[in-house]
């Protein structure tokens, strides 16, 4: 009596168990999108937080608060999942912080030199909120602002657009400009797309990126100076002491900023340069060697080769700023109370080049009423 009570159960638990873990299992790699409350800012705006999932579980947490990635779970060569992004678990973190993670940079990403520019015979002033210099939009970027959100999946993948209307003379900059961004998590592979657009009704100065940190041994887990990065760009626009460029494009070749063939970011970067010295490591604007001005190029890889986790970023702009977390100094404390050391991530900012509105010489950054300023960039991840 006893065995047949329990052989019964047992068989049936069985079968139980076998249900459950199929459906878990199915539930784990069902490609979906979720919405969660991320907090409110200090005036009392309530932002969300979008989770991307593919098929393969592969995610990707947005924020509608500055447009922001706040997560990116991808597996490692064993097929361990974990975070390769910093940031923070709530919209105060992004209020309060400086260092612009995961956000959607804009109205115009990078430098413009003392925050003054020419259009039409007339002088335009932005905020100067880096020494001098105007950096990633002024005193309240698109990194800083709530934006529209809207569910628009598709075969292609999970999707979420969001959208901002930033005022005539918001940061001093002319023209309402009408911005969306489409994040896109690939449903046939470890990938996210940004898709930037945007249209105004006067003319004006448009660069879009997003500043995602990197470590693709997780988030926090030491420094990436022996990631390997190879940038698809033979040139770079050097820059002066407050990193603006000097409109001079050169030549990477025998220098430290050849990424032509991979290369531990640790390998150069306290070599006497006065580049590096400028930036207090890696923190330029390498010209991109591509074939299209519309069609994605690869423009770079980052390799840990402890992870196997392998990052290929491509685009179609002309450039990309590669940033080694110079700034970083271990006083920021990121998701689930991680601390940031110095160099804990890079940045792979797609651009068109800092200070183009003060260089007639770089790609143009203007947009006109009538035209449609498009951009698209896209972070792949895999294993090795
Ligand atoms: C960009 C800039 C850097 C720094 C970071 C944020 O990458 O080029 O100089 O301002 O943003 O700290």
């Amino acid at each position: 009596m006893t065995k047949s009570r329990v052989t019964l159960p047992a068989g049936m638990l069985f079968l139980v168990a076998a249900t459950m873990m199929v459906a878990l299992a199915n539930s784990k790699t069902q490609s979906k999108q979720e919405k969660r409350p991320f907090g409110k800012t200090q005036d009392g705006q309530p932002a969300d937080l979008y989770i991307l999932t593919n098929n393969a579980g592969f995610e990707v947490a947005i924020t509608n608060y500055g447009g922001t990635v706040v997560s990116l779970k991808t597996p490692d060569r064993n097929g361990k999942m974990a975070d390769v992004i910093l940031g923070y678990d709530s919209v105060s973190g992004y209020e309060n912080g400086k260092a612009y993670f995961g956000g959607t940079i804009g109205r115009y990403g990078n430098r413009i030199a003392h925050g003054k520019f020419i259009l039409n015979g007339a002088t335009y002033t932005l905020a100067k909120n880096d020494g001098e210099n105007h950096l990633h939009g002024g005193l309240i970027g698109f990194n800083k602002r709530v934006w529209n959100a809207k569910d628009v999946s598709s075969s292609a993948g999970q999707a979420l657009e969001l959208s901002y209307m930033s005022k005539d003379g918001e940061e001093g900059y002319p023209g309402n400009l009408s911005a969306k961004v489409i994040f896109t998590v690939l449903a046939d592979s470890n990938a996210l797309k940004i898709e930037y657009s945007a249209t105004t009704d006067k003319e004006t100065v448009v660069n879009l990126t997003n500043h995602a940190y990197f470590n693709l041994a997780g988030q926090g887990n030491g420094n990436i100076l022996g990631h390997q990065l190879t940038l698809h760009a033979g040139k770079f626009t050097p820059v002066d002491a407050t990193l603006i460029p000097t409109g001079e494009i050169r030549s990477v070749r025998n220098t430290p900023l050849d990424f032509l063939k991979p290369t531990a970011i640790g390998a150069r970067i306290a070599q006497d340069n006065e580049q590096l010295t400028f930036g207090k490591g890696y923190d330029h604007n390498w010209v991109l060697d591509r074939t299209s001005a519309e069609a994605l190029s690869a423009a770079a890889e980052a390799y840990d080769p402890q992870s196997g986790r392998v990052l290929n970023v491509s685009t179609t702009e002309p450039g990309i700023q590669f940033y080694s977390g110079n700034f970083l100094d271990g006083t920021i404390q990121g998701k689930d109370g991680i601390d940031y050391p110095h160099r804990s991530a890079f940045c792979l900012e797609t651009q068109h080049f800092p200070d183009s509105p003060n260089h007639p010489n770089f790609p143009s950054t203007v947009l006109k009423p009538g035209q449609h300023f498009r951009s698209t960039t896209v972070y792949k991840f895999s294993t090795r």
